[in-house]
């Protein structure tokens, strides 16, 4: 999916220098100062349906996917209270922003796995507003991400290595013992373009 709407071919270009800026560190930094810059500089412009939610799933829509450099980008919508379990990343980096409104993300470590049975303890809660970003390098991909307004909507733009279109999700069983559960992540349809 290509997507076009104002200032993406400029950002876009900016994603493809990051990509290949070296090591996956060096990757990351300038993916988080690139975006971190498109939301305050206010060139760009998402399309209008990347700001409706659907009411019962936060919406995942794939605005661009590099033909050159594999990697994918995902806008989601997130609704009120909308938020996501404990999930990993399917061993790939991800830079994930915030465009609108506010997310708390919860960082997870990994201290123990028995089978399918995993023990996870927060490591730490950010409150991300409009304008920041993080990034997530496998073995450290373990999250949980929540809109926690109960009025507004919030907006990401995640930049995955790769299209994902599978992860493991974490299901509380004890504890801080969890069961891994695959999970097929689906799109949203993606927008046509920006009017
Ligand atoms: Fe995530």
């Amino acid at each position: 999916m290509d997507t076009h709407f104002p200032g993406r071919d400029r950002l876009i270009r900016a994603f493809d220098a990051a990509v290949t800026a070296g090591d996956t560190a060096s990757t990351m930094r300038a993916l988080r100062s690139t975006l971190c810059d498109a939301i305050h500089s206010g060139d760009v412009r998402l399309p209008d349906e990347v700001f409706e939610g659907r009411p019962d799933h936060y919406a995942r829509r794939e605005l661009y996917r590099s033909p050159e450099h594999g990697y994918a980008v995902v806008a989601m919508t997130w609704g009120p209270g909308q938020g996501t379990p404990i999930h990993d990343h399917s061993g790939m980096w991800c830079v994930e922003s915030v465009w609108h409104g506010a997310l708390e993300v919860v960082q997870y470590e990994l201290c123990e796995q028995a089978g399918e049975r995993y023990r996870f303890v927060p490591a730490g809660v950010t409150q991300a507003g409009a304008g920041s970003a993080g990034s997530l390098i496998p073995p450290h991909e373990h999250h949980t991400i929540c809109n926690a307004s109960d009025h507004d909507i919030a907006v990401s733009v995640h930049i995955y290595q790769d299209r994902m279109t599978s992860c493991s999700v974490f299901e509380p069983e004890h504890g801080d013992w969890y069961v891994r559960q695959p999970r097929v992540l689906q799109l949203d349809d993606a927008p046509a373009a920006a009017h």
